[in-house]
């Protein structure tokens, strides 16, 4: 061969390196096309904790158009409907937010429409780096994994603003028996709400965290998987307890979203809310309260020691129309970075256990709080959000629910709940 030959042929190879390199260094940007984002985070912290992650997104793939398709109501109540529809009538979106638990798991898992996502765990070290309770949560029998949780949030938490407290002469109450026969009388008396409830899953929210406080860990776990008897009397006795705390209650709560709820604790009309962490979120960010200064909180009476969890997680659906923009979010969303741009916004904790949750100038007072109950406590999973319950029986809750709001009787309630825990195969006929 030439010198001449053998110096072109060099050349032609150092430039298929280079390309090559080029190529594997610029796979990031060469992702274009659009990617559906489905979710119900259109206001409150949890809107800018979603912009957030897309503005990091975009930045990593600058040609990937993403349609933010988030459908407005609290806890999802309008979305989950809309991604039904959506889901069943071929046209899914390319990623969806899904409550780790039943509700991914008796419906979409169970109908064979998500994509198993092992190998996204296993290139990023996931199955090391989050909890295995949570990965137990989003997996079926076979250990496949479905989704990629980003958060951590609490459902039972007690918001106030603690000079409020202090001016009105009360302090928070420990059991539910205090609030109804001390403080809601107290509050009342100086003309003040004594605790602002919201739309009907944050009622069936309420419910939860008096199930908690009255029947214990195991009982509440109980009612789950058929061990607990939903026309015991301490069954029935939460909903009377329920029914004392709504009458403790303003009464325009069917209108209020969660937002308006906790805002009347940060205004003053109300002294406190019961209301999930994503509270923290909208009090930090949409209402730039500082943590024990502008608002408060505490354990929800009676579940000291106890974790009410939920967690938001993505989903891949089969038949997702940009397969490869999805895969690229989810391979995102799970990481430590992503997760510590979104939490601080949000109001939740990382799921991702590598993520920064000691760092404080991103998680402030609330978050270290919550860390340490998180990392301490004993862990139940939340009704109202999904994670114990098929949504069949939740839907069916949640209409009993507004029945008793009217009717407040106690026993029918139960006995109505048993029913559905039948109906949808959660407790099998003795
Ligand atoms: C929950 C969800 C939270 C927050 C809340 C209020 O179901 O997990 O992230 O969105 O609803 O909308």
């Amino acid at each position: 061969m030439s010198n001449r030959k053998f110096y072109a042929l060099l050349l032609i190879a150092s430039l298929l390196l280079v390309l090559g390199i080029a190529s594997v260094a610029t796979a990031q940007e060469d992702l274009s096309g659009d990617l559906e984002i489905f979710s119900w985070w259109t206001g409150g912290g949890e809107a800018a904790g979603l912009e957030a992650l897309i503005a990091r997104f975009n930045e990593m793939y600058p040609n990937v158009n993403i349609i933010n398709a988030a459908v407005a109501g609290g806890s999802g109540v309008n979305a989950r409907a809309v991604l039904t529809t959506r889901m069943l009538g071929g046209d899914p979106p390319d990623v969806f937010q899904v409550h780790a638990g039943e509700e991914l798991n008796a419906v979409w898992v169970a109908a064979g429409r998500m994509q198993p996502l092992n190998d996204i765990y296993e290139a990023n070290g996931w199955l090391e780096q989050f909890p295995q309770g949570l990965l137990d949560l989003i997996s079926d029998d076979a250990g496949n994994i479905y989704s990629v949780p980003v958060n951590i949030h609490r459902s039972n938490v007690l918001w106030y603003v603690p000079a409020n407290l202090e001016e009105w002469g009360v302090t928070v109450p420990e059991t539910w028996d205090e609030f109804i026969n001390t403080t809601c009388p107290t509050l009342q008396a100086a003309g003040v709400t004594p605790i602002s409830i919201g739309e009907n899953w944050t009622q069936v929210q309420l419910w939860e965290n008096i199930a908690v406080a009255t029947l214990g860990v195991e009982g509440y776990n109980g009612l789950w998987d058929g061990t607990t008897s939903w026309v015991s009397p301490e069954v029935t006795s939460t909903f009377e307890t329920l029914g004392q705390v709504m009458d403790c209650a303003n009464e325009d709560m069917n209108s209020l979203s969660w937002q308006d709820a906790s805002q009347r604790v940060a205004n003053g009309e109300a002294a406190f809310n019961l209301m999930g962490d994503w509270a923290a979120g909208y009090f930090l960010v949409d209402l730039a309260l500082e943590p024990n200064v502008g608002f408060g909180w505490a354990t929800t009476p009676g579940t000291a020691g106890t974790f009410v969890m939920l967690s938001d997680t993505f989903g891949l659906p089969i038949g997702a129309p940009n397969e490869a923009n999805a895969r690229a979010w989810l391979n995102f969303v799970g990481t430590a970075e992503a997760q510590d741009i979104f939490n601080p916004l949000k109001g939740s904790l990382p799921a991702n256990t590598t993520a920064s949750i000691g760092d404080t100038s991103l998680y402030n007072a609330y978050f270290q709080s919550a860390y340490e109950d998180w990392t301490s406590n004993d862990i139940v999973g939340s009704l109202a959000h999904g994670a114990v319950s098929p949504p069949a029986f939740l839907n069916g809750f949640a209409s009993l629910i507004s029945a008793f709001q009217t009717d407040r009787d106690a026993a029918s309630a139960g006995a109505n709940a048993g029913a559905l825990a039948l109906q949808v195969g959660m407790v099998s006929p003795q």
